[in-house]
């Protein structure tokens, strides 16, 4: 990626461009940059349209399964539910930095990426997890969300397209189960004393961008698998069906199931 080195001569660096120009950091400097152009663009088109953009890109996510980005957000669809969107920055894979590099020299990328994800998406909100102790890139997005919200990019009629876009920035547990999507949901939404959530792993299939946290973490539990295979139900402990969730990730049975296998259900 370049920066503190520099590139290969046979690299090009997009995502890693402005890194090490500090100048990119601020509002003025991202929009300097050409930045917000493409969300300002985004915003004047219609959700499908957009995630037909990023299905024909190739985009595929970088949280480890590589799934197609475009074809996730195509998953949400218009039903009259509210929508959130999530963004996993906990990053707590040792050696692995490529979040923080990007939330500490590009933040506006970020939001700027986030809105444009909610937008896709049906969602009006936004959270953008980070990784406690990333304090810098904490505070670096933070800035970009508080200039961006002081410029009419963010709020209630993002960038004057009629359409609200609210973005927090929550700073993370400091576990690193807390990376995994289901774990990560919970941390954030934590919770009263009558429904405490713990930064608890779930079973669960599919991912949370297609369904329900709680109607996958029921199905799990139930040992309820997808239509055509043939596994016995899942043993549950009676804690772990008290608290409707699994206290174990690793033995997922349903985490490679396509979409389709649930969607019978
Ligand atoms: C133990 C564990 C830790 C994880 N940590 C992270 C993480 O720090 N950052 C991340 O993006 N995904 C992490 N993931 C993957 C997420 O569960 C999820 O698949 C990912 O955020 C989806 O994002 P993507 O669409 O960019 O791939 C972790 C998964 C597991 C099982």
């Amino acid at each position: 990626m370049g920066y503190p080195h520099p590139s290969h001569p046979r690299e090009t660096p997009v995502l890693s461009k402005y890194f090490g120009d500090a100048a990119a950091r601020t509002l003025t400097g991202w929009q300097a940059r050409g930045g917000y152009e493409t969300l300002r663009e985004a915003l004047a088109t219609d959700p499908v349209e957009v995630q037909n953009v990023v299905k024909d890109s190739g985009l595929r996510g970088r949280g480890g399964a590589g799934f197609p980005t475009g074809v996730k957000w195509s998953f949400m669809k218009p039903d009259g539910k509210t929508h959130y969107l999530c963004i996993n920055a906990d990053e707590s894979e040792p050696g692995t930095f490529k979040d923080r590099e990007l939330m500490r020299w590009t933040p506006h990328q970020l939001v700027e990426g986030t809105a444009i994800a909610a937008h896709a998406i049906y969602a009006e909100t936004a959270y953008i997890y980070i990784r406690g102790e990333y304090t810098e890139p904490i505070a670096r997005v933070s800035e970009a969300v508080r200039e961006a919200y002081a410029a009419g990019i963010l709020g209630a009629n993002a960038m004057g397209s009629g359409k609200r876009v609210d973005v927090h920035v929550h700073k993370g547990a400091g576990a690193y189960i807390c990376g995994e999507e289901t774990a990560l949901m919970n941390s954030l939404e934590g919770g009263s004393s009558r429904r405490f959530r713990r930064w608890q792993a779930c079973l669960q299939n599919p991912p949370p961008s297609t369904t329900s946290r709680r109607s996958a973490r029921r199905r799990m539990c139930s040992g309820m698998e997808p239509s055509g295979t043939s596994r016995s139900p899942i043993p549950q402990t009676p804690r772990a069906q008290a608290r409707n969730c699994s206290p174990s990730v690793a033995t997922s049975p349903g985490r490679a199931t396509t979409k389709s296998a649930w969607d019978s259900r």
